[in-house]
């Protein structure tokens, strides 16, 4: 009897346990990210923006790091090179709320760190290194 009760008190706890982990959202409510930073999340994947730009160093290298992009250069700023394009980068003629939700998404990869976050040395293979300080 005891045993059985065990088992249903256990298998009670994993059902429970598992829809507030099936339903709860995890990415959207951990987070804090909003619907449209979300969206642009999306879009950047779906043009993918990474296979030349990095996100906390990661993605491709023939563009910039844009972690903080938003945060230090302005939502105008980064608006003047999606909608335009320039040297090696695409123009891709994006509706405005597109444009929007990318900016958003990147504003919102700034609230959450910044990247090199300290006097990181980038060599030309994209891996990197804190210098020796010598003396
Ligand atoms: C084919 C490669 C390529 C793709 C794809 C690409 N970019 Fe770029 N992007 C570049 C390059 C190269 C630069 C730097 C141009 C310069 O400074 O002259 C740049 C610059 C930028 C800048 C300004 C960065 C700075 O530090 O001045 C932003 C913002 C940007 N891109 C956003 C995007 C977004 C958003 C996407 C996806 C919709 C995207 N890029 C897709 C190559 C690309």
């Amino acid at each position: 009897m005891l045993k059985l009760s065990a088992l249903v008190l256990l298998i009670g706890a994993f059902i429970f346990y598992s829809f507030f982990i099936y339903t709860g959202g995890t990415e959207t409510a951990a987070s804090g990210i909003n619907d449209s930073a979300m969206n642009g999340k999306e879009l950047w994947q779906q043009y993918n923006c990474t296979s030349c730009h990095q996100i906390y160093g990661l993605g491709g290298y023939l563009g910039p790091d844009l972690t903080n992009i938003v945060n230090k250069k302005g939502r105008d700023y980064a608006a003047a090179f999606i909608k335009s394009g320039v040297k090696a980068m695409p123009v891709f003629n994006l509706p405005e709320n597109e444009v929007t939700a990318l900016i958003d998404y990147l504003e919102y990869v700034g609230t959450t760190g910044s990247f090199p976050n300290r006097d990181v040395v980038i060599d030309e293979y994209g891996s990197f290194h804190i210098p020796v300080k010598s003396n």
